[in-house]
């Protein structure tokens, strides 16, 4: 196929006229085409609108669906709420009277328990025993350890009478071994203001001879003791046998084996101790023997009674006042003693 050039006659040919009533038709169909285009835009917008409006009205259908949902749901939640608080209130009365009763049946008879306990060791007495018991063990470990490593057999523990050899008709009457607290006997001392190089000294029921030995360290012209039980007897003569000399202020010093009711006391100035022997009525026969001799020969006696029964026999002879220990002591013995510590002297 051949290519024909455009003749410049075809390209430079002027247009033809255009008559009126082609233009008055084109003017009609420009016209017709405008309102077209209008025509079709409006319908454009208010189907745009109807679009929007259509999916406005299905969002709000598929709300009020979700929305009925939930409030079946809620109804739902609400009535199973409901029953679970009924059940979980009818579970609470249950178990508030189950408690009720445990407590009336278990907790409330072991808190009376309880109460009861607190206030028995809390009463005076109970108080009392609690700190004596305190201080005996104190005194037999701390007070009384310088004095036991002195002795040949030791002193500190314990004797049943009962298994003992006892002189005499007095077994009965006789009160177990146990000793002086060391500090004890030095504030009963202190209540005997008096130059003891003029005094005798004589414990009655002298056990392992504890308390020989510590009046040997003071200067009395004799320190006797007297022991109804053969073997506490024993242990007192080994004791003072070997107590270390250089302590002795007192080497006159001598335990006898015999029942304290049927010796004789001295006939000299004398202290004579005490310590929770024997009952009062073998108390009472040795103080009737000390009487007697004092009424003979009247004389500076002294007693001393710790935890010794028969303290009212002496303020009742007499012949014998009780004194006050100095202060010190005496404050020293209200707290610390395990023992009631009493001082008697004879009116001359
Ligand atoms: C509590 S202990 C005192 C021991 C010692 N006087 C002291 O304080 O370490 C009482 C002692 O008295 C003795 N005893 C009891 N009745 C007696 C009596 N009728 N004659 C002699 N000794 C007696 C007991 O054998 C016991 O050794």
């Amino acid at each position: 196929m051949s290519v024909v050039p455009h003749t410049t006659e075809e390209t430079d040919a002027s247009p033809e006229p255009i008559s009126p009533s082609l233009r008055r038709v084109q003017g009609i169909a420009s016209t017709a085409l405008d309102r077209t285009k209008d025509a079709t835009a409006n319908a454009l917008t208010a189907s745009r609108q109807a679009w929007t409006k259509a999916a406005e009205v299905k969002r709000q259908a598929q709300r009020s669906l979700v929305a009925q949902r939930v409030a079946t749901l809620a109804d739902k939640t609400a009535a199973q709420t409901r029953q679970a608080t009924a059940a979980a209130v009818v579970a609470s009365r249950l178990g508030f009277a189950r408690a009720a009763k445990l407590g009336r049946e278990t907790v409330l008879p072991e808190l009376g328990r309880a109460s009861a306990k607190v206030r028995e060791r809390t009463r005076p007495e109970r108080l009392k025993q609690d700190w004596r018991e305190f201080l005996l063990k104190w005194h037999a470990n701390v007070g009384d350890k310088g004095i036991e490593k002195l002795s040949f057999t030791p002193t500190q523990a314990p004797v049943a009478l009962e298994a003992l050899t006892v002189k005499g008709p007095n077994r009965a009457h006789g009160h177990d071994y146990k000793p002086t607290p060391k500090l004890v006997f030095d504030w009963a001392l202190a209540g005997v203001p008096e130059d003891f190089s003029k005094f005798s000294f004589v414990d009655y029921g002298a056990g392992k001879g504890r308390v020989m030995l510590l009046a040997s360290q003071h200067p009395f012209t004799a320190v006797g003791g007297i022991e109804f039980a053969v073997e506490l007897h024993d242990d007192a003569t080994m004791n003072i046998a070997q107590f270390p000399r250089s302590r002795m202020k007192c080497r006159n010093v001598e335990c006898v084996l015999e029942d304290a009711a049927a010796l004789g006391p001295l006939d000299t100035q004398a202290i004579h101790y005490f310590f929770d022997a024997f009952s009062s009525q073998v108390f009472g026969e040795v103080l009737a023997g000390i009487i007697a001799a004092y009424r003979e020969h009247p004389r500076r006696l002294y007693l001393i009674l710790i935890g010794q029964e028969g303290g009212e026999l002496a303020e009742e002879s007499g012949v014998f006042k009780r004194i006050d220990l100095p202060v010190a002591e005496r404050l020293r013995a209200k707290l610390f003693s395990p023992y009631e510590i009493a001082v008697y002297r004879s009116l001359a």
